[in-house]
């Protein structure tokens, strides 16, 4: 008999030329290829359409411990890389030009291998001039299905975006780069898509039992989400699963690189339901759940069950080796006087000079010297503390960690975390494969204008 996996072998060596079957044939997992292009959107009637960068997929579905060789074929007439956020990969496989790998050139393919440790909802996105190319929209949603299957009547993704839009109703490339916006809160746009859409509708049955998978893909803008007065549960955040289910009952907020999974119970009342943003006070309606009749459904009663654990390595407070302060600083109305950049002490107008402006631990970007040092398998806690005026979205690459914050459910994992303006927030983890592993604001400019580091696993 012939399975799946024979199958995707057969089939694909079916279309290389003679002498590469043997090649072909040889790998005992999954190969794909995923291109980088260009796509047109029709968002706006009497308009041309719209230009974006993506890639040629909607979304990467992967199995959980299946190695899979993905070969990304750039076709964009720019270098780029692919990071693969919330995903514990090789560091060689973790996409940061510059640091972990050579951008891939135009025409040129770079293969990444990878074994997804945990299940859950995790993204890939450009990790090359990221301010440009994240808000040319070159990014997609990648979901790690779970070893055994968890059950529900829909599995349904809600990528969020923002994007600036000029009066052409093209991409507004001209702004790009604007500093002013690094010093403040990054670039926000003026319109909002849910998969890349303006319309996204839901059709779904009354009494199904859906999973949600909430990412927020924009640049800079932290949203908040107003989903339907149903029976809603948070899942997952970040990837990996909540020990408990916890009921929702109000508004999401959600920082840019976050992701959520929800349940929803919908009501057996048919109708149209809006979703809106809600965070500037307005509600704009970003999508709708179009209910249908369901003869059989009755309403779920029982709350979901809890996702099966991701192998996770157990974090210890009480074993902590090394303890670290971020004293995060600048922006607008920071008072920033000075900060290390590239190896030399400038003052304010120097830094600005070199679109510089935001500093961890009186650093303004990458330096040569990492934050830390730390061997596999030790314990770190990093004390951020956010001395500026603005709210921030802390990412660390290849690891999940848990923090004390207040904005959150208790006990939680995060591989990215909002820290409020003037609020301190400790973060607790295991150091992981070993490699360079960036931490950064992913409000994209704040990274870009000084708000990044590395830590070293050894
Ligand atoms: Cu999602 Cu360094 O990024
Ligand atoms: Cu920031």
């Amino acid at each position: 008999m012939i399975n799946r996996r024979t199958f995707l072998k057969f089939s694909s060596a079916c279309l290389l030329s003679l002498s590469n079957i043997s090649h072909a044939t040889v790998a005992d997992y999954r190969t794909l290829t995923i291109k980088l292009r260009t796509e047109s959107r029709h968002w706006f009637a009497n308009y041309l359409p719209i230009q974006l960068w993506a890639s040629d997929i909607k979304a990467l579905n992967l199995q959980q411990f299946e190695t899979v060789q993905i070969e990304v074929n750039n076709q964009l007439p720019n270098p780029t890389t692919l990071h693969w956020h919330g995903m514990r990969v090789k560091n060689t496989m973790d996409g940061v030009s510059g640091m972990t790998q050579l951008p891939i050139a135009t025409g040129a393919s770079f293969s990444y291998q990878i074994t997804p440790q945990d299940a859950g909802t995790f993204w890939a996105h450009a990790h090359h001039n990221t301010f440009e190319q994240l808000a040319r929209g070159l990014y997609f949603p990648l979901i790690v299905r779970e070893a055994k299957e968890y059950i529900v009547d829909q599995d349904l993704l809600m990528v969020i975006d923002d994007w600036r839009i000029n009066e052409e109703r093209q991409l507004d490339i001209a702004s790009l780069g604007n500093f002013s916006e690094w010093a403040h809160g990054g670039r926000n746009g003026n319109i909002l898509t849910v998969n890349r859409q303006l319309n996204q509708v839901y059709q779904c049955k009354a009494g199904q039992r859906i999973r949600l998978r909430l990412l927020n893909a924009a640049n800079s803008r932290i949203m908040t989400v107003a989903l339907p007065n149903f029976a809603i549960w948070i899942l997952a955040k970040d990837g990996q699963p909540l020990a408990e289910p916890l009921k929702l009952d109000k508004p999401m907020t959600i920082g840019p690189g976050e992701r959520y999974d929800f349940i929803i119970d919908i009501n057996m009342s048919v109708g149209k339901f809006p979703i809106h943003e809600v965070s500037s006070g307005k509600n704009i309606l970003i999508a709708m759940i179009d209910v249908s009749a369901n003869e059989q459904q009755q309403q779920n009663t029982h709350a979901p069950a809890a996702l099966p654990e991701n192998p996770l390595p157990k974090i210890d407070p009480n074993k902590i080796k090394h303890r670290i302060k971020l004293d995060m600083q600048g922006g607008a109305m920071g008072g920033l006087k000075k900060a290390n950049y590239q190896g030399n002490l400038l003052n304010v107008q120097e830094l600005v000079k070199n679109k510089q402006i935001w500093s961890f631990n009186a650093i303004a970007n990458l330096a040569d010297e990492p934050l830390l040092t730390a061997k596999s398998g030790e314990m770190i806690e990093i004390e951020m503390m956010n001395n500026t005026r603005w709210p921030h979205a802390m990412h660390l690459h290849g690891h999940h960690f848990k923090a004390d914050s207040s904005f959150y459910p208790k006990n939680i994992w995060h591989d990215t975390l909002l820290i409020l303006a003037g609020e301190t927030t400790k973060i607790m983890f295991r150091a992981g494969e070993t490699g360079k592993w960036l931490l950064h604001c992913h409000m994209i400019e704040h990274q870009a204008s000084g708000m990044a580091t590395w830590i070293e696993v050894t």
